[in-house]
């Protein structure tokens, strides 16, 4: 089919360059010209784990095309993605204006029984809100609310093996368009109004939030208790209703998606009068775990953090990304910044982040004279290092592992003081 891609970032690209993988003629619209001629000579502007390899395929056989304009990919398409951001408010509420923008700009183009699909995330009501739109501007087209779930750092893999797909209309027609779409993916089909499928990606996201922030809450009350929370979140996940995904307990949830989400989804409670007391409790223990991680930093140097060395290990915001939005490593490095210490950050592939931390070439040399090494990423490369090289190169003996990512017992028969999540401080 001939499909149309509206915004060529994670969920754009990513969703552009798997269609085409599968056989279908993709022409993306996006509004960033150096980021257009990026793509267009094969180049991927964030990293995502075998993108540039699969778009360089799909480019080499004229499946994919990138248009600094977006009208080529509304009138020559069936179906026309909408994968545009939608930033924050302050209220925290979705910003969709980007979204009505390009509905109303494209309008002149699509042709009458083409499908329009929002694949941002938006809130409910937001599927309504675009058919207006198109009405305003005579196009007759539907439209359909289609989430997406890709994960940074496997969205290919989340693109090509998803859980479900989820389809929001009222329109059977637009319906049958977007099965044949989906022909390759034989995994289940939730179709529903367009406002249950809305509501069920942030429900989803705000889900998942809840999961990391009960791991979390848990990892307090073991290190209160004495107990280890990789036994307990072990021992809780082997039950198959709750299983063990998104039970490891950190620094807190963070990225460009779960707090942004979980923020919307309690700006629509707010606005509908619905209480979200879970959701809310979620992101109220997310801070909390950021402030306590920095806490425990800050008792590693014995109390104080001015003029303390603080080696950070990892700035991205999970593992197989180089995104540092809402990362929590971050937003630790800051915050013990803030408190006068410095920083000295090794993250692998990370975007460029603050100035005032300072970045170097090597695990190693990040911990050169530290008083205290963080672990606040869960990079492999992290735990190739000799712990005895570490030993001897930092100026301190403590490590925090907020992502209980290293080799406890080891650290402890170094010599460490051995701070991680939720385990008996070794
Ligand atoms: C998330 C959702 O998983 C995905 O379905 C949606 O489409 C987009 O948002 P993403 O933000 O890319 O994906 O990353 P994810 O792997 O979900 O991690 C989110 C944050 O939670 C990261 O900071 C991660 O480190 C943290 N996390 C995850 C935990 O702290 N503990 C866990 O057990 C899992």
């Amino acid at each position: 089919m001939d499909v149309g891609v509206i915004g060529a970032g994670y969920v754009g690209l990513v969703t552009a360059v798997g269609l085409a993988a599968q056989g279908h003629r993709v022409r993306v619209g996006e509004a960033d010209a150096e980021r257009v001629a990026a793509l267009q000579a094969g180049n991927v502007p964030f990293y995502e784990p075998g993108l540039a390899e699969v778009l360089n395929t799909v480019r080499g056989r004229g499946l994919v095309t990138f248009h600094a304009s977006n009208r080529a990919p509304a009138e020559e398409s069936a179906v026309v993605v909408l994968a545009v951001p939608t930033p924050p408010n302050g209220d925290g509420s979705a910003d969709t204006s980007i979204v009505e923008a390009v509905s109303g700009e494209i309008a002149q183009y699509l042709r009458p029984d083409a499908v329009v699909v929002l694949k941002s995330t938006v809130p409910p009501g937001t599927t309504t809100r675009v058919e207006d739109v198109l009405r305003r501007y005579a196009s007759t087209a539907a439209v359909v609310a289609n989430p997406e779930f890709l994960r940074e750092g496997s969205a290919l893999e989340d693109f090509f093996a998803p859980s479900r797909i989820v389809l929001g209309s009222h329109d059977d027609a637009a319906i049958k368009v977007m099965l044949r779409l989906y022909s390759a993916f034989d995994v289940p089909v939730v179709t529903t109004d367009p406002v249950s499928a809305e509501l069920i990606k942030y429900a989803s996201n705000s889900y998942l939030a809840t999961r990391i922030s009960f791991a979390n809450e848990m990892a307090a009350l073991a290190e209160a208790t004495g107990a280890d929370i990789r036994a307990v979140m072990d021992g809780v996940g082997h039950d198959p209703r709750i299983g063990h995904d998104y039970l490891n307990p950190g620094p807190g949830f963070g990225g460009s998606c779960l707090p942004k989400d979980t923020r919307g989804l309690l700006a629509t409670g707010a606005r509908y009068g619905c209480d979200l007391p879970l959701v809310q409790a979620a992101v109220d223990v997310n801070s909390r775990q950021l402030a306590a991680t920095v806490d425990k930093i800050r008792r590693a140097v014995g109390g104080d953090l001015r003029g303390k060395t603080v080696a950070v290990w990892g700035l991205a915001f999970k593992a197989g990304s180089d995104d540092v939005r809402e990362s929590p490593a971050v937003a630790l490095a800051e915050a013990v910044l803030a408190e006068g210490a410095e920083v000295v950050a090794h993250d692998p592939l990370a975007a460029p982040v603050n100035h005032g931390i300072r970045r170097v070439a090597a695990a190693i040399e990040a911990v050169k004279e530290a008083d205290v090494l963080l672990v606040a990423t869960k990079w492999p490369e992290f735990r190739e290092v000799e712990l005895g090289d570490v030993w001897h190169a930092m100026r301190g003996d403590a490590i925090v592992d907020a992502r209980n990512w290293l080799d406890a017992r080891l650290a402890a028969a170094c010599g460490f003081a051995y701070y991680g999540i939720g385990g008996r401080i070794a």
